[in-house]
């Protein structure tokens, strides 16, 4: 039997869809894809269970485990007591091998685990699972739920990681936040040093990404720039390929320029634009630089390092910033680049 909480359990399956569903979510944790992608040595934690790590050693993920009552943590990357240790696995049992728990990978999901093997829930359509009651719960909140497979479980904060999906491209964790970067112009992402090194120094199997078939209506006209929708500099050109088929070329705008979608796209000064993606992007790699807000009637500012925003921050006294001189002044600045 189940338990002392079994008319819980018995509403639990009442309204439960089903059993033994197919499983939700995969997991897409990947040690050997991800061991390419880090600087040798790195320790990472192992989302598949509690109290493991990898150790990626010439590029190949070497396991570990930490010794009886005591679980890896990832920040400080080593084995602590399990009360000190929060630990967020792909494995629904990991931490509760008899009992209901909830799916990792969704709001409405449920595992029932016996000796640390799992059967999976589903609680019916509208209704999301409340570990704490073990009973589906309608609109109950499910807000920030870690994937166990992010970043944000898996490396220590500040750790660079190669972005497999091409050349000059890396994320980070930081706070509990996925950043994303990119060299700047001109160099790839090295995985062995952990940061941008020249393109001959760089094995990179992305050296001329495919161009992607456009879908129909993105471009207006052969021959136009579109926005990349993700990044500030970013851009398409839309080209008709040989089978009259229109494709999408990926390109960036020199520094200091962000793309413009007006008039058949074109990068123009970057304080003229209004942009929602990373702001910092080509900035504060010499020395950190302070960078305009978006849509802030120009109060605030994004402090900028290594091309990301590590912090933003407000002039005090309701002063407003200027980007050009670097400082917050009592005289009113009105850019384009962050009005209201
Ligand atoms: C990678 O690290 C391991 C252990 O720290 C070391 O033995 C090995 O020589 C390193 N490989 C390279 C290519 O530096
Ligand atoms: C490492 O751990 C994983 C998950 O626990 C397991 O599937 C794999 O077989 C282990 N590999 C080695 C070499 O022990
Ligand atoms: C970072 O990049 C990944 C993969 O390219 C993407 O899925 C994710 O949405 C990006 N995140 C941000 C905050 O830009
Ligand atoms: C692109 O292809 C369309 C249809 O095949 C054609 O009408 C148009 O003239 C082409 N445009 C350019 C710039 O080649
Ligand atoms: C930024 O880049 C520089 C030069 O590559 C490097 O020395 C520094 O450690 C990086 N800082 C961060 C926080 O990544
Ligand atoms: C910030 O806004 C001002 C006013 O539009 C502009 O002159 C400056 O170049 C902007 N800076 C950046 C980095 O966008």
């Amino acid at each position: 039997t189940t338990t002392p909480r079994n008319s819980l359990c018995q509403m639990l399956w009442l309204l439960a869809v089903s059993l033994l569903v197919a499983p939700a979510v995969a997991a897409t944790f990947d040690p050997d894809l991800i061991c390419t992608l880090l600087v040798n040595g790195t320790k990472i934690n192992d989302p598949r269970a509690c109290n493991t790590w990898i150790q990626c050693i010439d590029d190949l993920p070497v396991n570990g485990t930490c010794a009886e009552g005591l679980l890896y943590d990832r920040e400080s990357e080593d084995c602590l007591p399990s009360a000190d240790v929060d630990c967020i696995s792909s494995d629904p049992c990991a931490q509760m091998p008899d009992g209901f728990t909830s799916d990792p990978y969704s709001c409405n999901g449920y595992y029932y685990c016996k000796n640390g093997m799992g059967t999976r829930g589903e609680c019916n359509t509208g209704l999301n699972f409340n570990p704490g009651t073990e009973a589906c719960i309608r609109d109950y909140p499910c807000t920030a739920k870690m994937n166990p497979d992010s970043y944000c479980n898996i490396l220590p904060d500040g750790v660079f990681i190669k972005d497999p999906w091409n050349c000059d491209g890396w994320q980070m964790c930081w706070q509990a936040e996925l950043v994303n970067g990119s060299c700047p112009d001109g160099f790839y992402f090295s995985a062995r040093l952990g940061k941008c090194d020249y393109p001959q120094n760089v094995q990179c199997a992305f050296t001329q990404p495919p161009p992607q078939t456009a879908q129909p209506d993105v471009c207006p006209k052969a021959g136009s720039f579109i926005s990349d929708d993700r990044s500030c500099n970013g851009y398409y050109y839309c080209r008709n390929d040989t089978d009259g088929q229109m494709v999408l070329e990926h390109g960036v705008c020199s520094d200091g320029r962000f793309f413009s979608a007006a008039n058949g796209g074109a990068c123009v000064p970057r304080t003229d634009i209004r942009c929602e993606y990373n702001r910092c992007v080509n900035m504060g790699y010499a020395a950190i630089q302070l960078a305009n807000l978006s849509d802030d009637g120009c109060v605030g500012f994004a402090i900028c390092q290594n091309g990301t925003a590590i912090a933003v921050a407000d002039c005090p006294n309701g002063e407003y910033f200027d980007e050009l001189t670097q400082l917050c002044t009592t005289q009113v600045i009105s850019f384009a680049a962050c009005a209201l």
